[in-house]
């Protein structure tokens, strides 16, 4: 599969001034300034393969932001290297411009004081998108997104999850193979998240995008990504699959099977132990560093026995990072 995202050795260093306080210590400053240095970013490496989607973790303050910053040209690395879909973004910024679409959930691309429909039509103008395709295109957007509810409406005078949903339209509308999603469902209500996955996941089932995406919601980084990396203090602390974090971080799930027939005889499978058997109910558990993941274990139960029902319990994911973080000692 092709690399379309690849960061190599980045790192983003911020030099600010520290004030200190009150009047006196404001003087000081003004005459000996004490400037201080942040490693905000720090010799990360990762690659995202052409059409997957990656979610970039971390706690506050992490670098994810920064590093985004970078991938879009925004900012320029202190040192280290960074190509998306072949472009050196900070180098060529307006070509590199033509391959992304970028959604800071925090602030928003569009035109304040315009309707969004003239903000998208300002968009098909600038990226030179033929008028019969742009119309597909919206059309197939607000079948997903609901926009036509809100589009003749000032962007100033949307709600934070109608302007996010037209934002992502807006990243959308030139086709590009590659998409940066800085905290895309912030502030967003139950219904209009899961819209905003169905569409993200649409986008790279159907179309095809390469992902990137940044969030502090475990429910989104379980329903959208299978691949998460982990970011603290500026560092790489963790790369791997959803399984192989759930693996390393999580490994206590159980599968409770009802038997169709009470009598059989039911052993341990590879890497599957049988942790209690009462009748007709027997319940599954992982047995040694090699066990497979609880998705996994089901499938081996319903495929060796003849089961009536079956249930599965596991750590949610919430949990399962939240032990990654401690022991990355990111918190
Ligand atoms: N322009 C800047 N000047 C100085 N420091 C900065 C600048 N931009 C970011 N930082 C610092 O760099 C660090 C990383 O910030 P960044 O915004 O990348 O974090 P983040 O992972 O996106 O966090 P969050 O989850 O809160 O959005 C922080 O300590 C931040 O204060
Ligand atoms: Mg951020």
């Amino acid at each position: 599969m092709s690399v379309s995202i690849e960061v190599r050795g980045l790192s983003r260093t911020f030099h600010t001034t520290v004030r200190r306080p009150g009047l006196a210590g404001a003087l000081r400053s003004l005459v000996n300034p004490e400037r201080a240095v942040k490693h905000a970013v720090s010799d990360v490496t990762f690659s995202v393969a052409a059409g997957e989607l990656l979610a970039l973790l971390g706690p506050n303050g992490a670098g994810k932001s920064t590093t985004i910053k970078m991938l879009t040209g925004i900012l320029t690395p202190t040192s280290g290297e960074a190509r998306v879909a072949g472009v050196v973004p900070y180098r060529e910024r307006e070509r590199n411009a033509r391959n992304i679409g970028a959604v800071f959930g925090q602030r928003t691309q569009l035109w304040w004081d315009l309707p969004v429909r003239e903000s998208f039509a300002i968009l098909r103008d600038i990226y030179e998108v033929p008028k019969a395709e742009h119309t597909a295109r919206l059309k197939e957007f607000d079948d997903i997104l609901d926009l036509s509810a809100f589009w003749d409406t000032r962007v100033r005078h949307l709600s934070l999850g109608q302007r996010v949903r037209c934002d992502l339209a807006a990243a959308l509308l030139h086709d590009p193979p590659v998409v940066f999603l800085d905290e895309p469902t912030i502030g967003m209500d139950v219904v209009v998240k899961e819209q905003v996955r169905e569409f993200l996941r649409h986008q790279v089932e159907e179309r095809g995008r390469t992902v990137l995406l940044t969030t502090h919601d475990m429910t989104e980084v379980e329903r959208l990504a299978e691949r998460v990396v982990l970011i603290n203090h500026g560092r790489l602390v963790l790369d791997g699959t959803l399984d192989e974090i759930r693996r390393k971080f999580g490994s206590t799930w159980q599968v409770r099977a009802t038997l169709a027939d009470a009598h059989t005889e039911v052993a341990a499978l590879p890497g599957i132990a049988v942790l209690r058997q009462d009748g007709p109910q027997v319940v599954f558990g992982p047995d040694g560093p090699d066990a497979p993941t609880v998705h996994q274990a089901l499938k081996q139960v319903i495929e060796r026995y003849e089961v009536s029902g079956v249930a599965i319990d596991e750590a949610d994911l919430e949990d399962v990072m939240r032990t990654a973080y401690v022991q990355a000692g990111a918190v």
